[in-house]
C-alpha cells in the first residue's frame, strides 16, 4: 500500500472517511469521515487491526434530518468526530455544519447513536455559544475525563475550545481562544506523558500548507507558540486526527483532491496520508515521510 494514496475496505471498495476519526470500542477501531458520495455525509468503517477496514454504515445521511437536506439541496458536513460520552453511554457526533451553497452558516451539528456503527440521530446545528465553527475536533481529556470541542471561530481567526456538558451534546463553556487572529485549520488534538499536543494548519482551501504544532500543560491553561511540523505542505496532507496505540501516535491526514491537486478541484480524488509521529527529547512530535502506511504493530 502506497502512503499518500487511495485505502480500500475488506470489500475492495475505495474508503470513504476523509476529515474524520478513529475511536477504540470494545475490541474494534471505528473510523468515521466525510462520505460526498450521493445521499452520504458521514460513513462508519470497522477493524481490529487498524488495517483492515469492514465498512458497517452510512451513519448520516441526507435522509438523516429535513436539516440535512435543504429543499432536496445537500448541505456539507465535515470533519465529523465521535466521542464515547461516560455519562450517558452514547456515541455522540459533532461536526461542521454548511447550507449547501456557501460557508456562511459556520456551524456545529450534534448526532447521538446508542452504538458505534447505527443510525445517528441528527440533533439539529447550531453556533456554539453564538459563535461561528468551521473545522473542529474532539478530545476526551484522558486525565480529567473531561470532553472538549475545538472549533475554528471568527471567520477561522481564532481557535476556540469548549467544554462540553457531561452528555457531551452541547457545550456548557468557552474554556479558551487559542491562537487569536492566526487563522489555524484542523485540529488534531492528543495527550502524551503529562501534555497536551495540538496539531493543525493553516487556512488554505483544499491546498496543503505548513502543519504546526503546540502544546499545554492543560487544555484550560495557556499553549506554547506554534512552531512548524512536517515541511512546507505537511507531506500534502492535512490533519485530521491523531491516534494513541499500542504506546505510539499516528498523524492521520488528508491529501485533499490528491496529488498532484486536481484542477479542477475533485474531492473524490482525495487520498489519505498516515505517519507514524517521532518525538524529540524535549516532547515535541515530528514527522518524516514514509512511502508506506504504517504496520501498526
Ligand atoms: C479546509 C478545511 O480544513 C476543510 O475541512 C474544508 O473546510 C476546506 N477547507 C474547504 O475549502
Amino acid at each position: 500500500m502506497n502512503n499518500g494514496g487511495f485505502l480500500f475496505d475488506t470489500d475492495g471498495s475505495v474508503l470513504h472517511a476523509h476529515g474524520g476519526h478513529i475511536i477504540r470500542h470494545g475490541e474494534y477501531f471505528y473510523w468515521y469521515g466525510e462520505d460526498r458520495r450521493r445521499d452520504f455525509y458521514v460513513s462508519c468503517y470497522r477493524s481490529a487491526d487498524l488495517k483492515n477496514w469492514e465498512f458497517r454504515r452510512h451513519v448520516l445521511t441526507v435522509n438523516s434530518s429535513p436539516d440535512l437536506s435543504r429543499n432536496g439541496r445537500r448541505v456539507n458536513i465535515e470533519r465529523p468526530k465521535v466521542v464515547y460520552c461516560e455519562a450517558t453511554g452514547k456515541f455522540v457526533m459533532w461536526a461542521h455544519y454548511e447550507n449547501g451553497a456557501d460557508y456562511t452558516e459556520a456551524a456545529a451539528c450534534v448526532a447521538v447513536c446508542d452504538v458505534p456503527d447505527g443510525d445517528f440521530e441528527y440533533h439539529g446545528h447550531f453556533r456554539p455559544l453564538g459563535h461561528m465553527s468551521r473545522d473542529c475536533t474532539l478530545f476526551t481529556d484522558p486525565v480529567t475525563r473531561a470532553v472538549y470541542f475545538i472549533s475554528a471561530s471568527r471567520d477561522n481567526a481564532d481557535l476556540h475550545v469548549y467544554r462540553l456538558t457531561e452528555d457531551c451534546t452541547r457545550v456548557e463553556k468557552l474554556v479558551n481562544v487559542l491562537f487569536p487572529g492566526q487563522f489555524r485549520e484542523a485540529p488534531a488534538v492528543f495527550y502524551r506523558d503529562g501534555k497536551y499536543h495540538m496539531l493543525t494548519s493553516a487556512c488554505t482551501g483544499w491546498a496543503p500548507n505548513q502543519g504546526c504544532h503546540a502544546s499545554a500543560d492543560s487544555m484550560e491553561g495557556a499553549w506554547s507558540p506554534l512552531l512548524p511540523f512536517g515541511d512546507e505542505t505537511t507531506f500534502h496532507s492535512q490533519p485530521a486526527f491523531v491516534l494513541p496505540h499500542g504506546g505510539e501516535y499516528y498523524y492521520f491526514a488528508d491529501r485533499w483532491g490528491g496529488f498532484p491537486m486536481s484542477h479542477p478541484f475533485d474531492y473524490s480524488k482525495s487520498s489519505y496520508v498516515i505517519l507514524k509521529l517521532s518525538f524529540t527529547e524535549t516532547g515535541s512530535p515530528f514527522i518524516e515521510w514514509n512511502d508506506s502506511f504504517p504496520d501498526f504493530n
